[in-house]
Parts: C-alpha cells; structure tokens; sequence
C-alpha cells in the first residue's frame, strides 16, 4: 500500500493486457541478457502489472520496483502484487516522467515498455534525462515498442497503428529511433544494441556512460 494512496488492493482491481501476455516471454528473453545479475530495476509505466510480475518472479536476484502516473493502473498493478506475494518487487509508485520529482533517486536498470508511442515526444526527452540522472556508468535502458527505422520501410500494420494512435491524440505516434538515440546521447546513454521483436516491435538498449 502506498502511503498517500490507502486503498487495499483487490483482485477486482487487476487489469489484463493482452499485449502484455502475449510479449512478456520474449522481452523477458532479452532481460535476461540485458540487465544487470542484482540490483534495482526501475519500471516506467508498468501499465497493469503483469510484466512486474512476471518479471520480478523470473528474476529473483532484482528488485523490482513498478511505477505509473495513473492512479488505476497502480491499483492494477497493487494487486497483482498482493496475489503474487513475490519478495522482490515492491509496490507502486507513482511516477510521470515529465514532473522533475521522480520519486526515486537512483536505479541499476531501467525498464520502459510501450511508453514513448503513447506519450507526447517530449516525455521521451524527460524518460532520458531521468535516465541520465539516475543511472550510474555501465547500466542500461531497456525500451520496448514499435519504432520507425531509416531506410527501413514501417510494417503496415504499424503504419495504421501509428494512424490511429495520432488521430487519439495527434502528440503521439511511432518514434523514430534514430532521434530517440540523438536524444538519449545527449543525457550519456549510447544505444548499444537493437534487437527485432515479434509483432514488428524493437527492444532497444541503452547503456549509460561516462
Ligand atoms: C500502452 S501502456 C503500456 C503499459 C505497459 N508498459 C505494457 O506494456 O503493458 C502506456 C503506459 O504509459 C503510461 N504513461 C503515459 N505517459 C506517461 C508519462 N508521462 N510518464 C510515465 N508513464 C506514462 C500510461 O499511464 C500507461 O500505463
């Protein structure tokens, strides 16, 4: 329970996504390889949940640590929690990466799924200068989502993915990773490695330098 937040977590408060079931196994795959044998992981945009806890029970040696800005998808992910009763992840916190106070100082990873194409661009520059700000020098920043490529041609069906999350909110839309990249060099993260993803998705890697 979060201490401005006192609400008991309820299984009528657990959300599913079916994205999140069906791409949990492979990102978990590149985590494996990715992240960091101990330490904490911090989460942005955790969503409903389920990735936390998958994620916190494959890897038992980290500490998860899950976080939203939106009030219900932390009641999600509060009670997949309390279901889970996993030692290592903790519970959510919340967390806009556009408001200056992040409520954590520091992380050994950070893990941020689905997100950029969902937000206004200038949430990416906050998500890497956050990143900037907490990672220390070797470790990564794990994204995960759908991205334009140069002199790559978009797969339709993120062509018309990227149609209609602009016509929800014309702030939003596919990012393309080459400026990602340019704008996370400029917070001293190096994307390190590029990674295809099923459903035409990317798992980009980041690692924080100097
Ligand atoms: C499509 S959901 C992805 C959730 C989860 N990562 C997943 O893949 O199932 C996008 C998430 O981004 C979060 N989000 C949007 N804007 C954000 C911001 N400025 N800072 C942090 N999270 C944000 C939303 O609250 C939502 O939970």
């Amino acid at each position: 329970m979060i201490a401005n937040e006192p609400w008991a977590a309820d299984s009528a408060d657990r959300r599913c996504s079916p994205s999140a079931a069906r791409n949990r196994e492979p990102i978990l795959d590149v985590l494996r390889r990715a992240l960091p044998r101990s330490g904490t992981v911090l989460e942005i945009a955790s969503g409903t949940g389920e990735h936390a806890v998958h994620f916190a029970a494959a890897l038992p040696d980290l500490t998860w640590q899950p976080t939203d800005p939106d009030v219900d998808s932390r009641r999600s992910i509060a009670a997949w929690r309390a279901e889970a009763k996993l030692p290592n992840l903790r519970p959510p916190l919340p967390l806009d990466v556009t408001h200056a106070d992040w409520p954590v100082a520091r992380a050994d990873a950070i893990v941020c799924i689905n997100m950029i194409h969902i937000s206004p661009w200038t949430a990416t520059l906050a998500l890497m200068a956050g990143a900037g700000r907490l990672l220390s020098a070797g470790s990564p920043l794990f994204l995960y989502g759908p991205f334009r490529r140069a002199g790559v041609p978009t797969a339709p069906g993120n062509e018309a993915f990227d149609a209609s999350l602009r016509s929800r909110d014309p702030a939003w839309g596919l990012r393309d990773l080459d400026e990602v990249a340019a704008v996370a060099q400029a917070s001293g993260l190096l994307l390190r490695d590029v990674i295809p993803m099923p459903a035409n998705n990317l798992s980009a890697l980041f690692e924080r330098v100097g």
